[in-house]
């Protein structure tokens, strides 16, 4: 799919460097098919050292003649760099954003008419492999366009196109979610401490549970109660432990922990609109 494409990153910080080092490992494209920029000429030789791909501090003559470009600055850049792009950009390259709160008619307004753009959500683990990528299409994304957007997240993970509507969802739900389930795989590891067992082993037990409970859902395809209920034995000791999350109000605590972040996640869009 992505075999003989150029491709620019604009902005390679840490995530335009994961999405790089993801492509170079899991996808035909080779160091000489990609390009990026960073902002400080200081950052040049940490990009260069860490990716060996051309990289330089112009925008524009780095995105030209290309077929996709991702733009990985930080939201407050994004209004000055798509200007700074607009007239050297075609309508033949694809446009990839994943910088959050951004829209897709905020990035059109700011282009030709014309112009393919894909916003994207991947997160943090997408630095090993194995991020979760929310996108959305703007108005002139075609099935071709898709599908190049899903082949150069796939590289870094799972991604799935939804509605642009769902976006402030998928911000709370897969690109906020690894700090929840942080919070969880800290407070197992801290169960098994006060059961006497040394911090790194309970750590690693907590971390490889719940690696291992992700691997069933999407392997099995079972409905998470349904597996929930193939470990709780009639009067064994899971049911115990399950009634006390019960009691906690660990689900309803977890809903609201999302419904929360992505009302803030709205707020964010809203304000980075209004400040067109
Ligand atoms: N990190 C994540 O897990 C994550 C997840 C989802 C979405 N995002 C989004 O991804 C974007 C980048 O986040 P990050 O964590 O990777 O930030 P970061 O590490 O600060 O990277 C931003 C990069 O943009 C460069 N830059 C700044 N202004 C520029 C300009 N005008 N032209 C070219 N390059 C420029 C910076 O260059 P210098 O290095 O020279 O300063 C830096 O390398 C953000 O919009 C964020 O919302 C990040």
């Amino acid at each position: 799919m992505l075999k003989g494409k150029k491709l620019a990153v604009v902005g390679v910080g840490k995530l335009g460097e994961a999405i790089i080092a993801g492509l170079l490992k899991n996808s035909e494209l080779t160091k000489s098919d990609i390009a990026g920029t960073v902002h400080h000429e200081s950052s040049l030789a940490r990009v260069n050292e860490r990716l060996g791909i051309k990289i330089s501090t112009d925008n524009r003559s780095v995105v030209k003649g290309c077929d996709m470009v991702i733009l990985a600055v930080k939201p407050q850049n994004m209004d000055g760099v798509l200007k700074e792009l607009k007239d050297v950009l075609t309508d033949k390259q694809l446009i990839i954003s994943v910088a959050a709160s951004v829209t897709t008619a905020f990035m059109e307004e700011r282009l030709n008419k014309g112009a393919p753009v894909i916003r994207a959500m991947p997160n943090t683990p997408s630095v090993y492999n194995a991020g979760m990528t929310g996108l959305c299409s703007g108005s002139q994304v075609k099935p071709e366009h898709v599908a190049l957007a899903r082949a150069i997240f796939e590289c870094v993970g799972k991604s799935v196109f939804v509605d642009e509507s769902l976006m402030d969802g998928v911000t709370a739900l897969s690109a906020s979610g690894p700090a929840y389930l942080y919070v969880i795989i800290e407070s197992l590891a801290e169960a098994g401490v006060k059961l006497g067992i040394p911090r790194e082993t309970s750590t690693l037990l907590a971390a490889q549970t719940m690696l291992g409970a992700a691997t069933m859902v999407l392997e099995s395809k079972a409905h998470p109660a349904l597996l929930k209920d193939m470990v709780t034995t009639p009067a064994g000791c899971t049911i115990d432990g399950l009634m006390e999350l019960e009691e906690g109000k660990l689900r309803v605590t977890l809903i609201k922990a999302v419904v929360k972040a992505a009302e803030r996640a709205r707020e964010l869009v809203n304000t980075q609109s209004a400040s067109k």
